[in-house]
């Protein structure tokens, strides 16, 4: 089996969805649809677009405060700033007929999405259950042959949830890039 962690190991940490454009393309994929739930900024969603310019990219976040706060953002976010950074991915986005802004959760989009899926990428809520609910209902909805995948396979803070998750559900028969602590299963 191709040792991806090696393969991937000399990306920045900082492009952590990379790994998986590095993966798709040695598997020879083209995708055309590809899900990143949990967008935030767009920083991980900016590289789907320059690895694949063809690809129609589904961005999924409810851009929402929650309680309590997210503990993984220095600067908490009030619901004002939530709301200009949904306007910034908006405009960032705007022209660009193959990036579809999805302002909701996951498990609303899931419910909509109606596309065969060749990459889905779970950013957005980490703790154990939501993990494992994401896994649930976007797994049926990837092609053979494309990749489920997701960021902070990691112990850190705020994390812990996502290791238990995805081993529940793939075990050892999956790919983990430590460097960027992703992770990836190709679906057979
Ligand atoms: C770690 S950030 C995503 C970072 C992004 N993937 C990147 O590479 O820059 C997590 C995001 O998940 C979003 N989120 C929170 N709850 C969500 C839910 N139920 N469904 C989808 N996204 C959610 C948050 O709004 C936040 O923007």
């Amino acid at each position: 089996m191709t040792d991806y962690a090696r393969l991937t190991d000399h990306i920045s940490r900082r492009h952590n969805v990379l790994p998986i454009c590095v993966i798709a393309k040695h598997l020879g994929m083209e995708p055309r649809h590809i899900v990143e739930v949990g967008v935030y900024k767009s920083q991980g969603a900016v590289s789907w677009r320059r690895e694949f310019p063809d690809a129609h990219l589904w961005l999924v976040d409810p851009w929402q405060a929650r309680e309590p706060k997210f503990s993984i953002y220095r600067e908490n976010p009030e619901q004002a700033d939530w709301d200009a950074l949904h306007l910034f991915n908006q405009k960032f986005w705007w022209g660009d007929e193959r990036a579809h802004i999805m302002r909701c959760t996951s498990g609303e989009a899931a419910e909509l999405m109606r596309l065969p899926l060749d990459i889905v990428y779970l950013d957005g809520l980490h703790d154990y259950e939501n993990v494992r609910d994401d896994i649930r209902r976007w797994l049926p909805l990837v092609t053979r042959g494309g990749i489920i995948s997701g960021h902070d396979y990691s112990h850190g803070r705020g994390h812990g949830g996502v290791i238990q998750a995805v081993d529940e559900a793939f075990g050892d028969d999956k790919i983990v890039c430590e460097r960027q602590k992703v992770w990836a299963k190709i679906i057979p």
